[in-house]
């Protein structure tokens, strides 16, 4: 493994991505991409970045943001806590640390939105500190390497593989840690793709040298997604729609077209709003979250008065204003085109 240690080293040396985050060793910097990298790639984040540093530069102007425009620099990316995280944990540097970001592991895990993944990221990246990130891609690297037939998804693997690694790393923690989840983002990946002919490790990693890269690490059945199912009104009056702030649940505080549970006739829909000039059926769509599936039935309704309760805005002010998560992007597209 030590010899592979020094491969995957000198690999990425040679081969880091050029990523806007990476200008520097500034750990606000590293800190904000790895949170935005949790669960989305790494095209997608990179415009995300880029906008969110341009209007939250500092760790002070991020702790004092206004959590409307946070989440409309973040919407689309989903898993909004990580955003309120984010300025709860910049809040705390600027008491606790007198706005310098920590550099102990220790104290960067004890901020909100921080767990060990990320605090080993940001102090080995960061402070050269001797501490591992293991995510999925790190895994699938290291169980094709050692030719391990583990379950990854297992919390105790992840600890024993953890243990490994912290072992073997270098000197330059940061570089071996970004090496090896770069490794498995280009090279190492999954789903019967991976590139053993351009891999530095080819000669070294022993499921390949078995020719058993793409059955390692072994697929575990993904447990069923709860179904939900809701109906979405979309209600027009003039060149306004009524749009809401949810206020519990999923994607508590952003925006949503006002929502119910269930599956609603048209008839039902009439009497609901009994203020209609005109009803009609627009799209049906589903949207998949990490435990869950939603349902999304909807209808479109002109009505001739503005509905309490409600706030009415125009589709341009929605789009520069306010934040609606992915969820309820295909309403806003089907308006958009209509
Ligand atoms: N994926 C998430 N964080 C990363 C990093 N720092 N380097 C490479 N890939 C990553």
């Amino acid at each position: 493994m030590k010899e592979c240690v020094n491969l995957i080293l000198e690999w990425y040396l040679d081969n880091k991505r050029f990523l806007p985050w990476r200008m520097d060793l500034d750990p606000y910097h590293v800190w904000i991409s790895e949170i935005m990298l949790q669960q989305t790639r790494i095209e997608a984040v990179i415009p995300y970045y880029q906008r969110f540093m341009e209007r939250i530069p500092t760790i002070q102007a991020l702790s004092e943001i206004d959590e409307d425009q946070l989440l409309k620099l973040w919407e689309g990316l989903g898993y909004y806590t990580r955003a309120r995280n984010l300025k709860k944990a910049a809040i705390t540097i600027m008491e606790k640390y007198g706005g310098v970001f920590p550099r102990e592991y220790q104290e960067i895990l004890s901020l909100p939105g921080i767990g060990e993944y990320t605090a080993g990221a940001i102090s080995s990246i960061c402070f050269q500190a001797k501490e591992v990130c293991v995510d999925g891609n790190v895994m699938r690297v290291y169980c094709r390497i050692q030719n391990l037939d583990l379950d990854v998804s297992n919390i105790k693997v992840k600890k024993e593989i953890s243990l490994q690694l912290k072992k073997i790393l270098p000197e330059d923690s940061g570089s071996f840690n970004q090496g090896i989840m770069e490794l498995g983002e280009v090279i190492c990946i999954p789903n019967g793709q991976a590139k053993c002919e351009i891999c530095p490790l080819q000669r070294k990693c022993k499921a390949h040298l078995l020719g058993k890269e793409n059955s390692i690490p072994r697929k575990i059945q993904k447990k069923e997604k709860k179904e939900e199912i809701y109906t979405i009104f979309i209600l027009q009056y003039q060149d306004k729609f009524a749009i809401r702030k949810r206020e519990e649940g999923l994607l508590n505080n952003m925006w949503e077209f006002p929502t119910e549970k269930g599956k609603f006739t048209l008839s039902q829909v009439k009497k609901k709003f009994p203020q209609n000039l005109c009803i009609k059926k627009a799209v049906t769509y589903q949207h998949i979250f990490t435990h869950k599936k939603w349902i999304l039935y909807s209808y479109y309704i002109e009505v001739s008065t503005m509905i309490e309760h409600y706030s009415w805005v125009s589709l341009e002010k929605i789009e520069k204003d306010y934040a609606l998560p992915g969820a309820f992007q295909p309403i806003y597209t089907f308006l958009q085109k209509k």
